[in-house]
C-alpha cells in the first residue's frame, strides 16, 4: 500500500500557534476523508505565541497527543520521530512576526534555521515518507507595482524574519538534493481567520478598534498584502503532503490583494467605528511594499485554489474575535503586554 492510500502517523511542529492549530482541526476533523491520520503528535515549545488553548476542542481525540518541545532540542525530536513511528512532518514551528525581528533576529536564527535543521537530521535519520516545511511568500522579498511571486522568482528576503525562513528553505532544498530527502516546501501569502496572535494587523485591529484604541498604520497605508483565509492554507498544505511531489515548491496565495489603509478602513467598517481611530505612525525599516502571489501551480498540479472570499472571510473573523474576547483578552495580559509597550510606548489596558 503507498504513502497516500493508509492513514498516516504524523509529526505537526508549532501546532498551538496559530495556522499549526487550524491545521490540526482540520486534519482530525472529517472534511478531507481522503487524507487520514492514524496518529497526530503536535511538537511545540508554547512561545508567547503558542496557547493549548487553541486546541481545547480537540485535545481529548485519541488520535492527538501534545508534547510540549522545542525543536532545537535533537534529543527529544528523534524520540518523538522513533516512539511514534512518525511517517511525515508538517513543520509549522517557528519565531514568525517581522517586527519582532527588527527588534531581535536571535530567536529567528535559533528556531527557525537551526531548529529546521535540527528536525531535518533527525527526520533523515528516521526515514520519514515527506517533510513539509511551511514557508512563506516573504522569502521572495517585494513587489512593485506588477507582477507575482512564482516558484521560479528569485529569493530575494528583506527582513530577519525572511531571511530565516529562507534560509531554512534552502537547507530543505539542500537535504533533498544531497541526501534524496522527501522534503517539499510551501509558500503562503498573507493568511486572517481565527486564533491569530493578536500582534498581526487584522486581529490587532480588531481588539484596538472595539476598544476604542488607534489603530497604528505604517508609512502611508499604501503597502499591499495578498490576502488568504487560514482554511485555504491548510488545505493547501495537506493537499501538499499527500499530493504534492518531493523536491517541489507550492505557492498558496488569496488572489486578495488589498492596501493596508483600505483594509484598516473595511475593518472599521465592520465594526462601526470612526476613521479618526487611524493613526499614521513610523513606518517598519526596510518595510516590503507589495506581495502577490502566483498560484497556477497549486491550482494544476494539487487541483487547490481558495475557497473562501475575502468578504465572507473577514466578516466572519471579525465576529470570531468579537466572540472570543476573552480570548483575546488573556494573550494580550500576558508576555504580549510587554512587548506592545515596548513597540508603542503605551499599555495595553482598555479604555
Ligand atoms: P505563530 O507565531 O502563530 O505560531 C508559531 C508556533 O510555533 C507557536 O505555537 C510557538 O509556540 C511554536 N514554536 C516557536 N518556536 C518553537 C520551537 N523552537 N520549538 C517548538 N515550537 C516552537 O505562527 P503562524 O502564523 O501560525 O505561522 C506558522 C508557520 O507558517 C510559520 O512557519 C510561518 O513562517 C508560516 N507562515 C505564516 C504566515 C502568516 O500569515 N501567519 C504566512 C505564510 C507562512
Ligand atoms: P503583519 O500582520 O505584521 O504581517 P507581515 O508583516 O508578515 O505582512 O503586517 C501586515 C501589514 O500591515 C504589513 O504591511 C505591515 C502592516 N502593519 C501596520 O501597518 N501596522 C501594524 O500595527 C502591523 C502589525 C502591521
Amino acid at each position: 500500500m503507498s504513502f497516500l492510500q493508509q492513514p498516516i502517523n504524523l509529526l505537526v511542529t508549532g501546532g498551538c500557534g496559530f495556522i499549526g492549530s487550524n491545521f490540526i482541526r482540520l486534519l482530525l476533523g472529517d472534511e478531507l476523508p481522503q487524507m487520514q491520520v492514524k496518529s497526530l503528535v503536535n511538537l511545540d515549545k508554547l512561545t508567547y505565541a503558542g496557547n493549548l488553548e487553541n486546541l481545547v476542542d480537540v485535545a481529548d481525540d485519541s488520535r492527538y497527543q501534545f508534547v510540549k518541545g522545542d525543536i532545537l532540542d535533537a534529543g527529544l525530536v528523534t524520540r518523538v520521530l522513533k516512539e511514534n513511528h512518525i511517517d511525515a512532518v508538517v513543520h509549522f514551528a517557528a519565531e514568525s512576526h517581522v517586527d519582532r525581528s527588527i527588534l531581535d533576529s536571535s530567536p529567528f536564527v535559533q528556531t527557525n534555521i537551526v531548529g529546521t535543521q535540527t528536525l531535518l537530521d533527525a527526520a533523515r535519520v528516521a526515514e520519514v515518507k515527506r517533510f513539509v516545511q511551511v514557508s512563506t511568500d516573504e522569502v521572495y522579498g517585494s513587489l512593485g507595482n506588477e507582477g507575482f511571486f512564482t516558484e521560479q522568482t528569485p529569493l530575494a528576503p528583506n527582513s530577519p524574519y525572511s531571511a530565516s525562513k529562507a534560509a531554512a528553505d534552502l537547507l530543505v532544498r539542500s537535504y533533498c538534493h544531497t541526501f534524496d530527502f522527501p522534503g517539499i516546501i510551501t509558500r503562503c501569502s498573507n493568511n486572517y481567520g481565527p486564533y491569530q496572535f493578536p500582534e498581526k494587523l487584522i486581529p490587532l485591529f480588531i481588539s484596538n478598534a472595539r476598544n476604542n484604541r488607534s489603530l497604528p498604520v505604517y508609512g502611508d497605508g499604501k503597502n499591499i498584502r495578498d490576502w488568504i483565509h487560514v482554511s485555504d492554507h491548510c488545505k493547501g498544505v495537506a493537499k501538499a503532503l499527500w499530493q504534492g511531489k518531493p523536491g517541489e515548491v507550492y505557492n498558496f496565495g488569496g488572489r486578495c490583494e488589498l492596501q493596508n489603509i483600505k483594509l484598516t478602513e473595511l475593518l472599521l467598517e465592520l465594526l462601526d467605528k470612526p476613521k479618526s481611530l487611524i493613526q499614521y505612525v513610523n513606518d517598519r525599516p526596510g518595510h516590503d511594499l507589495r506581495y502577490a502571489i502566483d498560484c497556477k501551480k497549486a491550482e494544476t498540479e494539487l487541483n487547490w485554489s481558495p475557497e473562501v472570499t475575502f468578504e465572507q472571510g473577514l466578516q466572519e473573523t471579525v465576529d470570531w474575535y468579537l466572540e472570543h474576547e476573552s480570548w483575546s483578552e488573556r494573550i494580550l495580559s500576558g508576555e504580549y503586554q510587554k512587548y506592545y509597550q515596548q513597540q508603542y510606548g503605551e499599555t495595553l489596558n482598555s479604555d
